[in-house]
């Protein structure tokens, strides 16, 4: 393998860029060329492609975003734009690919792997919903801001002895409300993965307050409702149960904003160094996984065909902690 192509796709995490800066040190290490990828999988069917070297991901290591852009390219899931971007590639003499992103972007990654261009994946996405990695890229920077902003949430709530719904990411997956509610000090974490009763809800609220609390936060996933807001329907909800003062904040996408964290940056050095190692020794159709502390090498038609689940002793944990 003489040369390699990187790419960012889906939505970003802090720590992609210190993704591709390892991904580029480790290939220009090894003698590769490293040709960087603009705008995920758009860029292969665009050709909108730049070589890059050691100084072009100078300084890059602190910063959020992508130095390569990112795009959600539901058009890759057709066979005939997948063949036409296998084409440029082949054109640009890009023998493999490292390809950084969450779930849809690994399975992107799979289907280029299978019709002729090895790729090997990193998992990077806030919502640590990948198989096969303990961690995903971003996903600790993304807590750091909900255990923040909760901190200054609670100040006010507990000034006004107010009752606070707060939404945060994860799509499908409940991680970051289970470890940001519980590493934040939330009353309640409300998940996707576990079943919940508002009027309950409303029942434990209120029998904080008579505990003497002075504020009361339930953290919410914004996949626990699918028609809107998961924050103002439960706001709503619980303002008619219990008459009592509430106020609803979205952290939206400001969890994907902000310099990554130093775990996020170390992660995302090893990993992407990893990827590098291995595409160059002939390794495709695997994801680079973090398990324990070791790197491991997990083959995407395990990583891709079953479900990441939440650890349920945790969410036992920060409901024990919450009282
Ligand atoms: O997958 C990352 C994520 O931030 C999810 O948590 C969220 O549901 C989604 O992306 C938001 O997507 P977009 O940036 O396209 O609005």
């Amino acid at each position: 393998m003489k040369k390699i192509g990187i790419l960012t796709s889906g939505g970003d995490s802090p720590g992609m860029n210190a993704a591709i800066r390892a991904a580029v040190r480790q290939g220009k290490a090894l003698g590769l060329t490293v040709i960087g990828i603009n705008s995920g999988y758009e860029g292969c069917l665009t050709g909108d492609l730049e070589e890059l070297g050691v100084k072009d991901v100078s300084g890059i290591i602190e910063e959020g975003g992508t130095i390569l852009r990112s795009k959600r390219a539901p058009k890759f899931k057709e066979k005939r734009e997948r063949t036409k971007a296998i084409r440029n590639l082949n054109q640009a003499g890009i023998d493999g690919v490292v390809v950084i992103g969450g779930d849809g972007t690994l399975r992107g990654a799979q289907a280029l792997n299978r019709e002729g261009v090895p790729t090997v994946g990193i998992p990077a996405t806030i919502d640590n919903d990948v198989y096969g990695t303990d961690m995903t890229i971003g996903v600790d920077t993304a807590l750091n801001t909900v255990v923040q902003s909760l901190d200054r949430i609670r100040t006010t709530a507990s000034a006004l002895e107010r009752t606070f719904i707060v939404e945060v990411m994860g799509r499908n997956s409940g991680y970051i409300a289970l470890m940001g509610g519980l590493s934040g000090g939330a009353e309640v974490i409300l998940i996707p993965e576990v079943e919940y009763n508002l009027d309950e809800v409303a029942e434990e609220i209120y029998q904080g307050y008579k505990r003497g609390k002075q504020h009361m936060i339930v953290v919410v996933a914004e996949g626990i409702y699918d028609e809107g807001s998961a924050a103002h329907y439960v706001g709503q909800h619980l303002k008619e149960q219990i008459g009592f003062e509430i106020r609803v904040t979205v952290l939206g996408h400001m969890q994907r904003g902000g310099n990554p964290s130093a775990f996020d940056r170390g992660i995302a050095s090893r990993l992407g160094a990893e990827a590098v190692k291995r595409l160059s020794n002939g390794e495709s159709g695997t994801m680079m996984g973090l398990q324990g502390n070791e790197i491991k090498s997990v083959d995407y038609s395990d990583v891709l065909s079953q479900e990441k689940e939440i650890d349920m002793e945790l969410y036992e944990l920060a409901k024990t902690l919450s009282q």
